[in-house]
């Protein structure tokens, strides 16, 4: 088998800075990756599968099955099969199944002898992405498989997907704080949906206006200005939480991190009843460690920009 000693890869989650919910919408989104994520390991089997714990059972096992045949069929089904571990928390708006179809998707590429180029490793995780998620905008799994920060438009009606790398002078560190459950991704987004169609007047141009934010926060970004970034981010908060998908659990973790002294915070991901908080910080330890006292589970993720030594 091909690179059989080198089948172990990684896919990380992402964080939405901006743009979540108007990216489905064809508005562009920004988003970085984070040092969390999936390792999926390949080792020489009869057929290609995904070894599922037996855990997992139902419609949760089912999912996975499905989701890992599509992917294994793009990459030509290659004899090994796939284990995975994960340290990112799932289903909190963290890109877990993206992580997820990342990790397989390069781990298939490596065993089918294929080079692994970013093209297929997208074209493959989107395989499972779409059992998922029925129709994701794929800017998660397109920001995992790059490993970048980076400005997403999606395709739509015939217009190609656009992907615009996003350079940052200053490190973007980020806190991000976990909040109760949330429902799936598909759910929130297909309830926004409904409201957005019944009632386009109310809703079109705020998405509008959030995709005019992320554009704007990318160069605020570039220009090093942080200041401006976090006031993007408390402003793109106020707007999902006018289209309906912020909930009380999520708001009030916003105004916590806004008090410990985040430039900006917001909900990231689909957001709903509960889910993943971000905060941008100069120096986000001293509110880490409140909030670890406080029994909040949180944690610090470097987005973009130059690395500490
Ligand atoms: O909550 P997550 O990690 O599944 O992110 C969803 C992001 C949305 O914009 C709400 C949906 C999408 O397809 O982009």
């Amino acid at each position: 088998m091909p690179n059989a000693p080198t089948l172990t890869s990684f896919g990380p989650g992402k964080v939405i800075l901006l743009g979540e919910h108007a990216v489905v919408y064809g508005e562009p989104a920004l988003a970085g990756p984070l040092s969390l994520g999936v390792i999926a390991q390949g080792s020489p089997a009869s057929r290609c599968k995904l070894e599922i714990p037996p855990s997992v059972r139902g419609r949760g096992r089912k999912l996975l099955t499905d989701a890992f045949a599509r992917a294994a069929s793009a990459s030509g089904l290659p004899k090994i099969g796939v284990a995975v571990s994960s340290n990112l928390p799932i289903s909190m708006g963290l890109g877990s199944s993206a992580a997820l179809s990342v990790a397989c998707a390069r781990t298939l590429l490596r065993a089918a002898g294929k080079p692994e180029k970013p093209e297929d490793v997208i074209r493959v995780a989107g395989e499972m992405e779409r059992e998922f998620h029925a129709q994701p905008s794929g800017l998660d799994h397109t920001c995992s498989a790059l490993r970048k920060l980076i400005l997403f438009r999606r395709s739509l009606q015939g217009i190609a997907p656009s992907v615009s790398r996003i350079q940052s002078p200053r490190p973007l560190r980020l806190l991000v704080a976990l909040s109760g459950k949330r429902g799936p991704t598909w759910k929130t987004v297909t309830e926004l949906k409904e409201r957005v169609a019944r009632w386009p007047a109310h809703y079109l141009g705020l998405i509008r206006e959030i995709g005019r934010i992320a554009r704007e926060g990318a160069r605020e970004i570039e220009r090093g200005d942080l200041d401006a970034l976090g006031d993007a981010m408390n402003v793109n908060h106020g707007i999902l939480t006018a289209l309906g998908v912020s909930s009380p659990p999520i708001d009030e973790l916003v105004h916590r991190l806004r008090g410990l002294g985040a430039l900006g915070a917001k909900l990231t991901g689909a957001g709903g009843e509960g889910g993943a908080v971000i905060g941008l910080f100069l120096e986000p330890e001293p509110a880490l460690v409140k909030l670890n006292q406080a029994g909040i589970h949180c944690f610090v993720s470097q987005v973009a920009g130059p690395q500490a030594l």
